[in-house]
């Protein structure tokens, strides 16, 4: 199993790249795709779902082009979109029998099978329930539950935690664990630690470039020994936001505690600390704005 991104590259408007030449190539694991609003990891997403065609470059699914043969990776697919939308006046078995039917699944074994999925997704006790009346993460697990539906060999989930409560990211966290083995999971976040523990891989985009392709050791290696902390006093912190990259801010009886990501100490006595995803993630977007890519042009 081999997806193949080659040189992917996507405009919607005239000179501005929303992706611009990205390569990558995907063997079964979790790979989260990270990034700032606006990075461009909704428009691969949808170029890998078959949703949108790419300007340039072609997508290989197992050795087929999927611009000239999407079935081919539509019949192995499993998406959740980040505007997933639901029928309100549907209960969830009624909406995973509706998805079902427009994958063009018929099966005795279906109905065994959503009740099993409902119950992943712990929503088997309200199966019953209109989803109209359900809350933003109830909705988000059912979109993630009909994602699962063909059992697919290639699973791709746009911000799949959105709206859900810390209880339930840990219960989605779990899940993706006991789903990756023979399949490709692709997941869309903003937040690092969903995705810190359960990838195999992380891609980094941000304005439409692929920045980092690697594994979360290797990632955190390019901060090591570049983490610091340094106290400061209340009045110094926008001068500090100017010119460092901070990754936190806790109060303390003697000021503002910072955690900066800089390749020299800050301030002398600065302390180093141990480096987290998170700063690696900063250090890497923050390289970057430095380099000044002509950014993506929103106003238009
Ligand atoms: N249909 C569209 N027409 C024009 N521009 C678009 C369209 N969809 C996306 N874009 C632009 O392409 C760029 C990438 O957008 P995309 O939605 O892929 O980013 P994203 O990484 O998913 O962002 P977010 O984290 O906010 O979901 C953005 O600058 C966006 O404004
Ligand atoms: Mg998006």
């Amino acid at each position: 199993m081999l997806l193949e991104i080659k040189q992917v590259s996507k405009q919607y408007i005239r000179d501005a790249w929303a992706l611009h030449e990205i390569c990558l190539q995907l063997k079964p694991g979790i790979v989260g795709l990270l990034g700032p609003n606006g990075a461009g990891k909704s428009t691969l997403m949808r170029i890998l779902a078959t949703i949108a065609q790419p300007t340039s470059g072609a997508v290989i699914w197992d050795g087929t082009d999927i611009r000239k043969k999407p079935d081919a990776l539509r019949r192995c697919l499993g998406y959740l979109p980040q505007d997933f939308g639901v029928y309100p006046h549907l209960n969830p078995l009624e909406f995973l029998q509706y998805a079902a039917a427009l994958k063009g699944l018929h099966s005795k074994k279906l109905r065994p099978q959503m009740m099993e999925l409902l119950e992943l997704v712990n929503l088997h006790d309200v199966i019953k329930r209109p989803i109209g009346s359900f809350s933003g993460g109830m909705r988000q697990r059912i979109g993630i539950a009909q994602a699962l539906l063909n059992d697919p060999r290639l699973l791709i989930l746009d911000e799949p935690t959105v709206g859900l409560d810390p209880e339930e990211r840990v219960r989605f966290r779990n899940l993706l664990t006991d789903l990756s083995g023979e399949r490709i999971i692709i997941l869309s976040t903003h937040i690092v630690s969903d995705v810190e523990a359960t990838a195999d891989q992380l891609a980094l985009l941000a304005n439409g470039r692929l920045l980092n392709h690697s594994t979360p050791a290797e990632l955190l290696h390019t901060v090591q020994g570049k983490v610091w902390s340094v106290v400061i006093a209340d009045h110094e912190l926008q001068e500090a936001r100017r010119n460092w990259t901070i990754s936190s801010t806790v109060r303390r009886m003697d000021g503002l505690q910072l955690r900066v990501v800089s390749d020299h100490p800050p301030l002398p006595g600065s302390t180093q600390v141990h480096p987290s995803l998170e700063d690696a993630y900063l250090y890497i977007l923050s390289a970057r704005e430095e380099a000044f890519i002509e950014p993506y042009p929103h106003h238009l």
